[in-house]
């Protein structure tokens, strides 16, 4: 997509992400307070995707926990799926993992979630986990998926 700009969140980014934050995660959507404290948490990297004109496209979550880093959200605007936003949002963020020297990525995607696992798949993330039953009450397993940054494994993805 042309002319995407990532820059860090702010809180008053909040506001006007949270109805594509609802669209995106329905029941499960984060609450403007979760935002606020996740943006306030230590080692934590949010990243706005504007367009040119500053519209919001996207938006993505990191949390440096341990010597591992977890992705703890990553959307896209329906209308701005599949023109290289979700790509562009989380290799920023493994590149801010890597900044802040964590030896692998975790993340947890719906198991029922094609297009986030194809995303994933195509960064080189392997699947290390399952989570039975873990998104409720849909009933849902979760994935847990990794991506080796130092080690053997490292080096599979592709940017
Ligand atoms: C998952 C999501 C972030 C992907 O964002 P996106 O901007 O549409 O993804 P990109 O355009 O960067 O796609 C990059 C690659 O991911 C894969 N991919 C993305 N969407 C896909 C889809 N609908 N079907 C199949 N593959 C898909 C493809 O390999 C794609 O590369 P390609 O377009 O060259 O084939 C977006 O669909 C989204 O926000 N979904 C709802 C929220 C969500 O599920 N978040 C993840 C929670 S773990």
């Amino acid at each position: 997509m042309s002319s995407v700009v990532l820059r860090r969140m702010r809180w008053w980014d909040v506001e006007p992400l949270l109805p594509v934050e609802a669209a995106l995660f329905g029941a499960s959507a984060w609450s403007a307070e979760t935002f606020w404290s996740e943006l306030a948490a230590p080692g934590r990297t949010y990243l706005v995707a504007e367009d040119g004109g500053g519209a919001l496209l996207g938006y993505a979550g990191l949390a440096l926990a341990g010597p591992d880093a977890d992705v703890q959200t990553l959307a896209v605007a329906a209308h701005a799926q599949r023109r290289g936003v979700g790509a562009l949002l989380l290799d920023a963020l493994v590149a801010a993992a890597r900044e802040g020297g964590a030896s692998a990525v975790l993340l947890e995607v719906r198991a029922d979630n094609e297009p986030a696992q194809a995303l994933y798949a195509a960064r080189g993330f392997e699947r290390i986990g399952v989570r039975r039953r873990y998104y409720q009450p849909e009933d849902v397993d979760a994935l847990v998926l990794r991506l080796r940054l130092t080690g053997a494994g490292a080096g599979a993805q592709r940017s």
